[in-house]
C-alpha cells in the first residue's frame, strides 16, 4: 500500500494530546496543505486560522462553556470539560457564503489538513460543535479575535497535535457502497 492510503485508512480522531508543540516546519506544511485544496470554480472564498496560542483557545473554550445547553455541559464533563481536548493547535476554516459550495470547499480543506497532520505522525480531530456560538451574529468581536475576514462565517475547525492515545480507524461499512 502505497503512503497515501495508508494515511486515509489509518487517520482517526484522537482526542487526548500531548503538551509538544508543533514545529514552524509542521506548521507550514498544514498551512500549505490548506491552501493546496481544491474549491468549486477555484473560488477560494475560504480563511485559514492557525490558532497556536493557548489562551485564545482557551478563551473560546470559556465561551462554549457559557453558551452551552446543560445537556451538553453534561457531555463536556464526560470527556474532561474540555471541547477542543487541549490540542496545541487549532485550526479555523471561515468562509465568504458565495455559493451552494462553501462548506464542501471547506470539507474538502479539513480533510486535506487532517490527511497532512496524519502523514506528518500528527493527529487530529474535526470540530464542529462551535459552529452555533461562532455564527451566532452577535460574535462578531469572537470572529474578528479568530481572524475571520470581515463577513466570513464559521464552517468547520480541526485540532492538531501529538497523540496521547490510540483510537483504531473505524470499520469500513462497504454496504453504502453501491457499484453499478
Ligand atoms: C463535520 C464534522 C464535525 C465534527 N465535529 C466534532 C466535534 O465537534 N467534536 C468531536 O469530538 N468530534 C467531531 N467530529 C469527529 C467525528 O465524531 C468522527 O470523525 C467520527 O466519530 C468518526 O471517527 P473517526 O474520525 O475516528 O473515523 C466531527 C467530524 C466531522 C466530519
Amino acid at each position: 500500500m502505497n503512503e497515501v492510503l495508508t494515511n486515509i485508512l489509518e487517520r482517526s480522531s484522537i482526542r487526548k494530546f500531548k503538551e509538544t508543540p508543533l514545529s514552524q516546519e509542521d506548521i507550514q506544511v498544514l498551512k500549505q496543505a490548506a491552501l493546496a485544496s481544491p474549491t468549486a470554480r477555484n473560488l477560494q472564498k475560504w480563511h485559514f486560522s492557525f490558532v497556536c496560542e493557548k489562551e485564545k483557545i482557551a478563551t473560546l473554550e470559556q465561551k462554549m462553556f457559557e453558551s452551552t445547553s446543560d445537556d451538553a455541559k453534561a457531555r463536556a464533563k464526560d470527556r474532561g470539560m474540555s471541547f477542543f481536548y487541549h490540542a496545541p493547535l487549532m485550526i479555523f476554516i471561515s468562509s465568504q457564503d458565495l455559493n451552494h459550495f462553501s462548506l464542501v470547499d471547506a470539507g474538502i480543506a479539513v480533510e486535506n489538513i487532517a490527511l497532512a497532520a496524519q502523514s506528518l505522525g500528527l493527529k487530529s480531530t474535526i470540530i464542529g460543535c462551535c459552529k452555533d456560538l461562532l455564527n451566532d451574529p452577535s460574535q462578531n468581536d469572537l470572529r474578528t479575535y479568530l481572524g475571520f475576514p470581515e463577513g466570513y462565517q464559521f464552517a468547520i475547525a480541526i485540532v492538531i497535535g501529538y497523540g496521547d492515545t490510540t483510537k483504531e480507524p473505524h470499520a469500513l461499512d462497504m454496504s453504502k457502497i453501491t457499484q453499478l
